[in-house]
């Protein structure tokens, strides 16, 4: 059984034909439409979300399957007390492979323990977000066209924000990538992604609370949202909700080949007088996710095209 729980499990090779998938996808879309005829998939999101599940709903339409599932956990039987286990092998009975999202780390490791179908992470707690990276790198390799030589600039809230977390963990294993690493200090990235990810794989990188020191010195620019749920209290949320604004003035500092990265949604750290700006990749993130989780599918059913 194969599940996707961690970019980690994913190697350098099946990152490669994961966006050669993704890129022939884009290409010719025609010699997918079909090929998940009668396969379902099952969204169970525990958590909101935009981008994540209607992206994962609209690839497996576009493979020609259909969809099941819920968008709030208390529309399912987890508001009458049902274990994430249990949860996943009801549904395991019913479709073929399914997304889970959920606000406790772990849970769709748990899940995928007794689903009996591959299980796809779509982001648990303040932990990982492997098909964000997903979106993110095959973004990467459409502006760069290369994994290597970059230097990585992650900006906001490092401590909570899980694609960052995945984003590091993918890009530590590419040549001559350096990371800068610029959050407030109560808001730095976890120390087990220093030691275990950054440190393990010898790669250079600081850590900053200003992004204008170091703006100049960047290929990309990931910037990320506070993010308010993982909180304890409100009034830490409001003291640091705006550490960090993009503004047009700032970008005249940059490289004219910046990629500015957000995964979305942006509260308010990206002024939207950025969108217009050459440099600007957000949105294109959003269209590169449905891609590649069309091409995740793929690989996880074992579909030959
Ligand atoms: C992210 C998430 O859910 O972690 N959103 C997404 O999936 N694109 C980022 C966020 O919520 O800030």
């Amino acid at each position: 059984m194969r599940h996707l729980i961690d970019i980690q499990q994913l190697s350098r090779e099946d990152i490669s034909r994961l966006i050669e998938t993704a890129l022939d996808i884009i290409e010719n879309p025609g010699r997918y439409s079909e090929v998940c005829r009668h396969k379902k998939l099952a969204t169970l999101f525990f958590e909101p979300s935009t981008r994540t599940r209607l992206s994962f709903e609209a690839a497996m339409y576009e493979l020609g399957g259909d969809v099941l599932g819920f968008s709030e956990s208390n529309s399912s039987s987890a508001a009458k007390g049902e274990s994430v286990s249990d949860t996943a092998r009801t549904v395991g009975c019913y479709a073929d492979i399914i997304a889970m999202r959920h606000p406790k780390e772990g849970a769709p490791l748990v899940a995928s323990r007794t689903a009996g179908v591959p299980v796809i992470n779509a982001g648990d707690g303040g932990h990982n977000h492997p098909t964000q990276t997903l979106a993110d790198l095959l973004t990467i390799y459409r502006e760069k066209g290369s994994f290597n030589n970059l230097t990585i600039g992650c900006c906001g809230d490092l401590k909570f924000g899980r694609t960052v977390h995945s984003l590091i963990s993918a890009m530590s294993r590419y040549e001559n990538v350096k990371f800068v690493l610029i959050s407030p200090e109560e808001l730095k990235v976890p120390k087990y992604i220093k030691t275990d990810v950054l440190e393990a794989n010898n790669i250079p990188y600081i850590e900053s609370t200003s992004l204008e020191d170091n703006i100049g010195k960047l290929d990309i620019l990931y910037m990320t949202r506070v993010q308010r749920e993982r909180f304890f209290n409100e009034a830490d949320y409001l003291r640091l909700k705006d550490s960090y604004v993009l503004t047009p003035e700032k970008l005249k500092a940059a490289k004219a080949d910046l990629s500015v990265m957000h995964p979305l949604p942006r509260v308010n750290e990206i002024s939207v007088a950025v969108d217009d700006d050459p440099r600007a990749c957000y949105f294109k993130q959003v269209l590169n996710g449905k891609y590649m989780r069309m091409a995740l599918i793929l690989k996880l059913l074992e579909v030959a095209v």
